[in-house]
């Protein structure tokens, strides 16, 4: 992030690999050490962008195909960016966000079988420049990870426009986000996400701690000045 002063991390992998409860706990650690918050997620985040998550898991876009799919993604996406993303960087905040870019380029892109470049080119317009800082991808076989999510969808909701494919469609998911990590691994860190919470929540602790050194944030939020 050329032009902020916080620190951007996202959170990516598949159904049930435990991203919000690690936000969370990662959230709180980063809140009592003294530093500015905030945690937000895709798609939605803002007023706008809530409006069009509403749309895309409902399953009311899917009539419409994949392309409108990307698109609607990628519209809500930078009403987020343009509107709390990036103002909370430029203040210099810690943003933690659950879902980004990587989510289009797996879902739209490699199961929703669209083109990379066309992939490619609507995310360049969605982010406009702010790409995270750090990705932590939490990596599950995608057997446990739809056992987890079916535990948690039949005490609250049915599950989603996406929650609903296949198997194979989300093992395909997992391969695609290790893909991604393997070809940008300066950004992105894979965590196994069948570790204990614990553990998941040490090593993210011990990755997040390193980037804020590099970045030169310190606790107490200098920075915010
Ligand atoms: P959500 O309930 O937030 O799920 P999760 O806990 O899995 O993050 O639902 C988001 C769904 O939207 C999820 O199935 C992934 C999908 N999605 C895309 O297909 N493309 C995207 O760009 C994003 C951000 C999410």
């Amino acid at each position: 992030m050329a032009d902020a002063n916080g620190l951007f991390v996202s959170f990516e992998g598949g159904e049930g690999a435990g991203k919000s409860t690690q936000i969370r706990r990662l959230a709180e650690r980063l809140r009592e050490r003294g530093h500015e918050v905030l945690v937000t997620r895709e798609p939605g985040g803002s007023p706008g962008a809530e409006a069009v998550r509403h749309v895309l898991l409902s399953g009311a876009a899917e009539m419409f195909g994949t392309r409108m799919e990307a698109i609607l993604f990628a519209a809500a996406r930078n009403d987020h960016v343009e509107e709390v993303i990036r103002p909370a960087l430029s203040r210099g905040t810690i943003v933690l966000c659950d879902r980004f870019m990587d989510s289009s380029r797996v879902y739209q892109g490699v199961t929703g079988n669209l083109e990379p470049d066309y992939i490619e080119a609507l995310q360049r317009v969605a982010v406009n420049g702010v790409v995270p800082d750090c990705t932590l991808i939490l990596d599950i076989p995608a057997e446990k990870g739809l056992e987890r999510a079916r535990k948690r969808a039949s005490a609250v909701t049915a599950p989603d426009r996406f929650e609903k494919e296949e198997m194979q469609t989300h093992e395909k998911r997992r391969e695609a986000f290790l893909d991604i990590a393997a070809r940008e691994p300066e950004r992105c860190h894979v965590i196994d996400a069948q570790q204990s919470e614990d553990d998941i929540a040490a090593e993210i602790a011990g990755i997040v701690d390193k980037r804020l050194a590099a970045a030169n944030i310190a606790a107490g939020s200098e920075a915010a000045q």
